[in-house]
């Protein structure tokens, strides 16, 4: 008995114009090879008529319809999808036939003779491209918001809605959690394939006739957001210290700033230096509680604050002593004072850290199983 070959699943929101025009499409290309297939719609109900549409269309074609009534949105519904198919190769492709039925057969190929294990209708390889009509603007968009997808992918393009893997490569359900549009950058990420493994054949991406596109600017904060969840997934300890580093920075435009105001009031400039402390160390903590180490667990506000506003004392001390020994003991550091401090800093930036990390923010403790 042969398998099912093919599954292919379209995420839809209040698409009944382009599903009859889609999966006739889909057909056309399919019949004429071997390859068996079946067409999965993944709608978010959308009040129009494409419950309809697919009753009537699946008495003629292999197709299901999903009707999906929570946890709405393209990703969710695009994994959905995935979860009820059945093919040895799953190929995720939009409604508006913004993508062409044709090269389904190139990326099923591919995956099914085991050539590639991620395939990619890509609009940024050679033969590939997009539609005339698009303006110069949407196209920078474009090319701009790739860029920071393509150093956790080494693809062209890492944003494309058209890609296949095979089912039986999928990642575990528990690991996936995509915020917004980008789906196909989730699995490659998540699924960690080798590079040369993954393929990108081109695509000519045409503009949808009917209906509109959902893509809002909420959603571009939804990528910047899905964008750092990935970045920190990939190089988890890089990004806190980034963030970390980040946030200091700000920290100490705050500190200075503060500092001059108080100064420019007439307030002596040792009182001045101990205030502005409070406002930089408690924005610090602020957002190193809610960003940079905001997947560990919240502690009690007034506590942590304490604790990061004594560290954080201790660390300028740190700081301060760097300074005074490097200087004391150490004739070329007393030669260069400014060294001494900028190692100060560093000393006392690691110790930190350090401690934010190992302590202030520190993981859940591992619960003892037996
Ligand atoms: N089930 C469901 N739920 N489907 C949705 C939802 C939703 O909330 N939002 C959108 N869709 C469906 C649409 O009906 C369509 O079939 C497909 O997802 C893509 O949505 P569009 O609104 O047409 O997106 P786009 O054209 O702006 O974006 C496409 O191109 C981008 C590259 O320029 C998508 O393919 C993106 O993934 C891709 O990055
Ligand atoms: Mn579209």
């Amino acid at each position: 008995m042969s398998s099912l070959q093919i599954s292919i699943v379209v995420p839809t929101y209040g698409e009944e114009k382009n599903i009859p025009l889609l999966v006739d499409r889909i057909d056309n290309v399919l019949t004429n090879t071997d390859y068996s297939y079946e067409i999965i719609i993944s709608d978010d109900v959308s009040g129009d008529n494409t419950e309809q549409v697919c009753q009537e269309l699946a008495q003629r074609f292999p197709l299901r319809l999903l009707s999906r009534t929570e946890n709405r949105g393209l990703s969710p519904a695009v994994i959905d999808g995935i979860t009820i198919a059945t093919g040895d190769a799953v190929i995720v492709m939009d409604a508006d036939l913004s993508h062409p039925p044709e090269k389904i057969i190139d990326i099923a190929e591919l995956l099914l003779k085991k050539e590639a294990d991620f395939v990619v209708g890509s609009r940024y390889v050679k033969g590939g491209g997009l539609d005339e009509s698009w303006p110069w603007w949407r196209w920078l968009n474009s090319i701009i918001a790739t860029l920071p997808a393509r150093w956790l992918v080494p693809l062209a393009d890492p944003m494309s809605g058209f890609f296949g893997l095979r089912r039986a490569d999928m990642p575990a359900m528990e690991i996936l959690s995509p915020i917004g549009y980008k789906i196909g950058l989730e699995l490659l990420v998540k699924s960690g394939f080798r590079k040369e493994r993954v393929r990108e054949v081109p695509i000519l991406f045409r503009d949808r006739i009917h209906g509109e596109s959902k893509m809002t600017l909420r959603e571009q904060l939804n990528y910047l957001r899905h964008l750092r969840r990935l970045y920190h997934y990939r190089w988890p300890k890089y990004i806190e210290i980034l963030q970390f580093l980040a946030v200091g920075s700000c920290g100490l435009i705050i500190d200075i700033a503060c500092y001059l105001l108080l100064i420019a009031f007439g307030t002596p400039h040792l009182i001045a230096r101990a205030c502005s402390y409070v406002p930089a160390v408690t924005f610090n903590w602020l957002l190193n509680r809610t960003m940079t180490f905001g997947h560990r667990p919240r502690r009690p506000q007034l506590a942590q604050w304490l604790q990061y506003s004594v560290g954080s004392i201790v660390g300028f001390c740190a700081s301060w002593g760097t300074y005074a020994l490097a200087t004391q003991y150490i004739s070329f550091f007393d030669e260069h004072r400014l060294l001494a401090f900028i190692t100060g800093v560093v000393v006392a930036t690691v110790f930190n850290f350090l401690l934010s990390d190992l302590l202030i923010f520190r993981k859940a403790t591992p619960k003892n199983s037996d």
